[in-house]
């Protein structure tokens, strides 16, 4: 999608930024882990397939990415961006019937950043996002059954389970966005600021301390 390709979401701990050519390289190889391939349900790709699909996401109508990035880190401009990676968040549109309809994923790459608060965090700054600029009332989540860490964070966003496919040993968790979720996850994530990315990009340390 190109409606974020200019877009930097400020939250507490990370800032959200759209995946560019810069980010593939550590991108792929993240995406060399068996662990993250079998966590995510990925296949390997070569780097000119993982640029390809950067290209993808970039210009697909039905997909926007964002780049998860240490704000503390990036703040510092002496550190180069792609140091400062720690995962990626998605959005995909799954049914052209229905846009108000979206599959979120989310991958904190780097284990280092694991069980700090900072999925949660990304989850709900991704789905805040989602309502207010693209409109999505209902998301659903894909999540292998042995992955009881990303099942455990969805519930805790008040997901529920919607069905179960045991042949590909996954569960679909969904959550509907009506008034009260709304209210909820706008209060929740009203820290959040928009800002320009490239802008931002030259003047890092005007980001908000933690
Ligand atoms: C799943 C994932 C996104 C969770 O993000 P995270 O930053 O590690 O999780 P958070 O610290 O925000 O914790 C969110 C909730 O997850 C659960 N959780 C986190 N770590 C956990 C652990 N080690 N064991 C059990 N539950 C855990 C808790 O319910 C927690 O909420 P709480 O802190 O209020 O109790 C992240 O671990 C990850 O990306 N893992 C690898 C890739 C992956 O599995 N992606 C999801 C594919 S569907």
């Amino acid at each position: 999608m190109r409606i974020n390709e200019n877009t930097l979401l400020e939250g507490n701990q990370v800032v959200l930024v759209p995946y560019n050519a810069d980010h593939v390289p550590r991108y792929h190889e993240w995406m060399k882990s068996h662990e993250l391939q079998q966590l995510t349900a990925s296949e390997p790709l070569t780097l000119q397939q993982e640029y390809d699909m950067q290209r993808s996401w970039r210009e697909d109508e039905d997909k926007c990415t964002f780049i998860i990035l240490d704000k503390q880190r990036w703040a510092d401009s002496s550190v180069q961006e792609e140091q400062c990676m720690v995962g990626d968040v998605n959005i995909f549109l799954t049914d052209p019937s229905d846009p108000s309809l979206a599959e979120l994923e989310i991958m904190i790459a780097e284990p280092s950043y694991r069980g700090r608060g900072i999925g949660k965090e990304v989850t709900c700054m991704m789905m805040s996002y989602a309502v207010t600029k693209l409109g999505i009332q209902k998301f659903e989540a894909k999540i292998g059954l042995d992955n009881q860490v990303s099942i455990a964070m969805f519930k805790k966003l008040h997901f529920h389970k919607l069905s179960m496919c045991k042949v590909f040993k996954e569960v679909t968790l969904g959550l509907t966005v009506d008034d009260s979720v709304r209210t909820k996850l706008l209060a929740d994530t009203a820290y959040m600021k928009e800002r320009d990315y490239r802008q931002t990009c030259s003047n890092r340390q005007e980001l908000t301390s933690p």
